[in-house]
């Protein structure tokens, strides 16, 4: 991507929503990667998801056309009370956030959990994600917070004394921002047998070839690097360990590949597969559209015995010429060499339970609970009386009842990433360009002070064509964290913002005084919450030494 690529902007309010945003970067990366002289934007085709690099996101649009991740603005207005994140787009993305929000909803069971990988002090990006878990701690997930002490130190060299210093320095901030210990969870990797025994688990359905192909890894990458993200998996998918519910994973964009594999394991781990069928045999999914679109469109009554067969979507499939049919030579072909080798056998729709991983038990369980006509196959077993719906829970049942986990694919929501202060990125190791929550409150409010602006050569010009807001970092700061949960506020920053009203200098005054004033009282509270985190059931000073 080119520097004056059209890019989102990073928060938005109804009609307001055009215009551009300066790069904005991952925080927290330890800074491997030197900012580029456009500003840290990524090449024009790539964007790059990378848990261990410096993921740049130039483009929030490819996230969705490349990755698939969704619009939260498809969900916003089903949240209740959305947080004001939610409300000014800086969470801009999600996976399958739905079947969270119905939970939530109902009252049903539903959980939180993020990991933190300890290298650095917590900044104000941490701060996105301390605050995602506590909203949904809130609205009544079950909360999990974990440091990622194994990841820290097989992927970043961290030594246990560091680790163990920043683990705290994170924990004291995400509880003086409001989690609830003796609600919510902690633990860290390291000391958590049962995401380990579950990482073990999920490495069987993982192998190598693919963690080439999604992170890169080579012959050179540790085995405890990979040990890493099965724990990463584990971690995800460890509030299911005691019922299968859905689960919320708040991250940055560069999280989305391990989102996605543990999407991916999820359902590799499940001990049945559902899915709809039409005849004894099975179709991949292009041939069964195929067939369920004749199915549809064939009239039993025109057959010999007013049975549709096989045989006769068949002949119906060979008289069709191919470019009516949607598909490509190969699969016409394969599914006409099915249909022919299931000859006389009626077409008839049903649900398919296939075994994947079940225990042999489990599968007897299961033959024995499908009601209504059933057809019991070597490795499948044929509900006609069962709809999908009924036919998931029941599968998730059975397999849970038989000693599996009955995972559900977890969930995700997305942050956008803050832009650095100097402009470019925000990283830990340019200090000037980020906030730590630890930075005395003086320097807090004179790297705001010293921060690029969205503003104008002078002020004449601003007063005549307004401040560029929505590229201006200094802004970002209003609507991520210093305008709170104060919507008006924001908007009117903004509008003053671009209607020339407002000049920098007083709005940095400003916004500095509001950050001065947001570390002070966050330190305090960092210190009121100590004797709350000696008695929280995390161990905070690892046994390890090496
Ligand atoms: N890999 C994450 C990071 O780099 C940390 C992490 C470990 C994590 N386990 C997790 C994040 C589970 C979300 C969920 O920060
Ligand atoms: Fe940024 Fe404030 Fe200047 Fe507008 S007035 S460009 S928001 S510093």
């Amino acid at each position: 991507m080119t520097g004056d690529d059209p890019r989102e902007e990073p928060r938005k309010f109804e009609d307001e929503a055009s215009g551009t945003a300066a790069d904005a970067v991952a925080v927290g990366d330890e800074g491997a990667t030197p900012l580029r002289a456009d500003g840290g934007a990524a090449g024009a085709d790539d964007v790059a998801l990378d848990p261990w690099g410096s993921s740049t996101v130039s483009d929030y649009r490819k996230l969705f056309d490349e990755f698939g991740i969704e619009e939260f603005d498809d969900v916003l207005d089903e949240v209740p009370h959305p947080h004001y994140l939610m409300r000014r787009g800086v969470i801009f993305g999600q996976r399958d956030y739905r079947s969270v929000i119905r939970a939530l909803q109902n009252d049903e069971p539903a959980a939180v959990l993020s990991g933190f990988m300890p290298t650095g002090d917590p900044h104000i990006g941490h701060k996105l994600v301390f605050d995602e878990i506590i909203w949904h701690q809130q609205q009544g997930a079950e909360a999990h917070a974990l440091i990622a002490d194994l990841e820290a130190n097989a992927a970043r060299g961290l030594s246990w004394e560091e680790i163990d210093e920043h683990a705290r320095s994170y924990l004291l901030s995400l509880l003086a921002l409001g989690f609830d210990p003796e609600d919510g969870d902690l633990y860290r990797q390291s000391e958590n047998r049962e995401v380990q025994d579950l990482a073990f688990d999920l490495g069987a359905e993982a192998n190598f070839s693919e963690f080439q192909a999604i992170y890169g890894f080579d012959g050179e990458t540790d085995v405890s690097h990979m040990q890493s993200v099965v724990t990463q998996m584990a971690d995800i998918l460890y509030p299911q360990l005691d019922e299968p519910k859905p689960t919320v994973i708040p991250v940055g964009p560069d999280q989305d590949p391990h989102v996605r594999l543990a999407r991916d394991l999820a359902e590799r781990m499940r001990f049945f597969k559902v899915s709809k069928a039409y005849a004894s045999f099975e179709l991949e999914a292009d041939e069964r559209e195929l067939v369920a679109e004749f199915y549809e469109r064939l009239d039993p009554a025109e057959f010999d015995d007013e049975q549709l067969r096989c045989v006769h979507v068949a002949e119906t499939l060979e008289e069709t010429p191919l470019a009516e049919l949607g598909v490509g030579a190969s699969t016409l072909e394969s599914v006409l060499t099915k249909l022919n080798e299931g000859g006389m056998e009626p077409l008839r729709p049903r649900t398919r339970f296939s075994d994947r991983r079940a225990t042999e038990d489990a599968f007897d369980a299961l033959i024995d609970a499908v009601e209504g006509e059933k057809r019991v196959y070597e490795n499948h077993v044929d509900a006609f009386e069962i709809d999908r719906a009924e036919a998931e829970e029941l599968a998730r049942e059975i397999e849970v009842e038989n000693g599996g986990y009955g995972f559900q694919p977890p969930s995700s929501i997305y942050h956008r990433f803050m832009t650095g202060l100097t402009g470019g990125k925000m990283s830990s190791s340019i200090p000037a360009s980020h906030i730590s929550l630890l930075d005395d409150p003086e320097d807090g409010y004179d790297k705001v002070k010293s921060a690029t602006t969205g503003g104008r050569e002078t002020a004449e010009e601003q007063r005549e064509k307004g401040g560029k807001a929505d590229e201006c970092p200094v802004y970002e700061l209003y609507a991520y964290l210093l305008a709170g949960d104060d919507d008006e506020f924001a908007k009117r920053v903004y509008d003053e913002c671009v209607g020339g009203e407002r000049l920098c200098g007083d709005c940095k005054e400003q916004a500095a005084q509001l950050m001065k004033e947001f570390l002070e009282e966050h330190q305090q509270k960092r210190a009121e919450v100590e004797e709350l985190l000696e008695e929280a059931d995390i161990e905070l000073e690892s046994p390890r030494r090496r």
